[in-house]
């Protein structure tokens, strides 16, 4: 079975694969998931994404973002945090030029509190 080195390895591995998840939780990250969920429907998020938890938001412009709080990257290329997450929706064009998904002119207060609510989606 497996031999000493072998074990060592998923020993590692999985002692990376756990902080892995670990960077991505909350942290020191304060924002008002509630006041976030009543924004995501105040700026028509669900436009272009299904989102569950809110009510007609089925838009298939951009990726569904079920079970986003647990995800890896944003958009495929940056590390998933509540900051970076928050950074993202204040302006994608900033976070990924030339990306689909357009500058909506959201503060940073609002982002961070849509970023909240995105972190509840697990
Ligand atoms: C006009 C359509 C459009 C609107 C409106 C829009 N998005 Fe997006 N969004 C996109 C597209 C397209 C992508 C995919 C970008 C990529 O992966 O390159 C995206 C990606 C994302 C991602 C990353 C998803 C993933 O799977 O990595 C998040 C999170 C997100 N949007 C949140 C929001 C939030 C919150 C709002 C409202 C404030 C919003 N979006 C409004 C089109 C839109």
């Amino acid at each position: 079975m497996a031999n000493p080195i072998t074990r060592l390895l998923v020993t590692a591995l999985l002692a990376t694969t756990g902080a892995a998840c670990k960077a991505a939780g909350p942290d020191n990250f304060t924002g008002d998931a509630r006041r976030g969920a009543d924004l995501v429907k105040q700026y028509h998020c669900g436009g272009c994404h299904d989102i569950p938890g809110i009510a007609g938001a089925e838009g298939n412009v951009g990726p569904p973002l079920h079970r986003i709080g647990t995800r890896t990257y944003i958009a495929g290329y940056i590390q998933n945090s509540p900051d970076n997450m928050a950074d993202w929706i204040e302006d994608p064009q900033r976070a990924l030029p030339g990306n689909a998904m357009p500058r909506m002119g959201i503060p940073q207060k609002d982002a961070r509190d849509i970023a909240a609510f995105l972190y509840t989606l697990k």
